[in-house]
């Protein structure tokens, strides 16, 4: 058995508790740190079922705080990192794009210094010997006494464990895609995930890797950043790094200022559902635990420096999503069919809102031989149920800032 310590950005959050439960449960020879700001998104509640298992340990802090991870990452004995921390809603950074400049970009530059200079340490004297080299704001984190020390990475016999910093992006870093035939045409892909019902492409073209990166929310800019700098590590320093490119994600835990669980909470509520422009901007959806099954493969098996794109060729335009949550939350709480349709409301577009998204994740097919296990309507059925079933965690995350939010961004919209 490997072991291995793991340190998971942004494992309160939507995605990163459901990578942290899989590594928890599937890895107990593994040791699971979850490192997280806990800032609005975030949540333990969200981990309550793994809390107490000797694998794991939570450790409140921000990605920012570059001295912090780095002494976080000698005391554990790191050797892998998952990076999933960042503020990750486009209209919050319409709002406020400092914040996703900040936290996006320049905190993972901080985990990737943090990192370089910790596995630097491993595997070459010089940190030790030399504390002249390091930056001054580091110099004290190097207790006097381990000054002069031979490689630490000899010392913890940790020198041939391959180390890996994962970085997990979006596809809106990609642009927007044309939407060639808004009707739909037959699509060149399908996988388990695409919807049986619905499965239509909306534009020839598709993300590959190798397209060049064209963002234009503030969010998605922050994001292609920090992607530069990843890949930009790996170029200078020879760091081991690996990066997806993500469609996006619905499941359990998501924080309701997103389109699928925003709109689950207020068709229960019988609140109005605010739709941007027309509907018809296409997203090409994910359950996300299958984005945490990819992330498990590609921690282990992915090559060095490469990218892969992850998605589930299962293009929707809102509005059709849209009428599928009204069914099925009218359906599971037994009101009428289409009960809850006069609840749709067309309200003002998204600036700069991207017209279509859609995933070619081909590569990591037939490479890895990845493959969604669940079929969309399977998927929202069990998102769906889970909000339903979970309102205590809901009323929870909507108390507090929630309402205040909610009003900045929708009541003069
Ligand atoms: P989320 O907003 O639900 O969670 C983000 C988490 O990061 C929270 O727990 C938050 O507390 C933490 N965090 C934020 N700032 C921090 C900081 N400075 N220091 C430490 N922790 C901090 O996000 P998500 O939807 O789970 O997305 C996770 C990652 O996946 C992001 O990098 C996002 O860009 C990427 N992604 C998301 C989607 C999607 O559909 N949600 C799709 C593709 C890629
Ligand atoms: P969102 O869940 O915010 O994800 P992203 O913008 O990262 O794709 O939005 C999904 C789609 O739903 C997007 O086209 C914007 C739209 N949308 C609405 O129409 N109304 C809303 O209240 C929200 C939050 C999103």
């Amino acid at each position: 058995m490997t072991k291995r310590t793991i340190i998971i950005t942004g494992g309160a959050g939507f995605i990163g508790s459901h990578v942290v439960r899989l590594f928890v449960n599937k890895y107990p020879e593994y040791r699971i740190i979850n490192l997280d700001k806990l800032t609005y998104a975030g949540n333990l509640a969200n981990l309550k079922d793994i809390e107490d298992k000797p694998n794991y340990r939570f450790v409140k802090m921000d990605i920012c705080d570059f001295e912090g991870v780095y002494q976080l990452m000698q005391e554990e004995h790191v050797d892998g990192i998952i990076h999933l921390a960042a503020e990750s809603h486009v209209d919050r950074s319409i709002k406020d794009p400092f914040t996703f400049a900040q936290t996006n970009v320049m905190g993972t530059l901080s985990m990737l210094q943090a990192a370089k200079l910790y596995w630097e340490s491993l595997t070459t004297p010089y940190v030790m010997q030399d504390v002249d080299r390091l930056p001054s704001s580091l110099a004290h984190v190097i207790p006097t006494e381990e000054r002069g020390s031979v490689s630490m990475g000899k010392e913890l016999g940790m020198t041939s464990t391959p180390c890996r910093f994962y970085h997990i992006s979006t596809d809106e870093v990609y642009g927007a895609l044309e939407m060639t035939h808004p009707q739909g045409i037959e699509p060149p892909f399908t996988t388990k995930a695409s919807s049986g019902e619905h499965h239509l492409a909306y534009g020839e073209k598709f993300f590959t890797e190798d397209l060049k990166y064209q963002p234009h929310s503030p969010y998605s800019a922050a994001k292609a950043s920090s992607d530069h700098f990843v890949r930009a590590f790996h170029d200078t320093y020879g760091m081991p790094t690996v990066v997806t490119n993500c469609s996006n994600n619905y499941g359990p835990y998501q924080f309701p200022e997103k389109l699928i669980p925003l709109f689950i909470n207020n068709i229960r509520h019988r609140k109005p559902l605010p739709v941007y422009g027309k509907g018809e901007n296409v997203r090409d959806w994910l359950f996300v635990e299958d984005h945490a099954r990819a992330i498990d493969l590609i921690f282990h098996e992915g090559k060095v420096a490469e990218t892969y794109n992850i998605g589930g060729f299962n293009e929707w335009k809102n509005i059709d999503i849209i009428h599928v949550l009204i069914k099925t939350v009218d359906r599971l709480l037994g009101r009428p069919e289409g009960a809850d349709e006069d609840l749709i409301t067309y309200v003002t577009d998204r600036a700069g809102h991207d017209m279509r998204y859609a995933i070619d994740s081909t590569k990591l097919q037939k490479e890895l031989g990845w493959e969604p296990s669940l079929q969309f309507e399977e998927g929202i059925e069990k998102t769906v149920r889970w909000y339903l079933d979970n309102q205590e965690w809901m009323d929870n995350v909507t108390s507090g800032d929630y309402q205040k939010y909610y009003d900045d961004m929708y009541a003069n919209r």
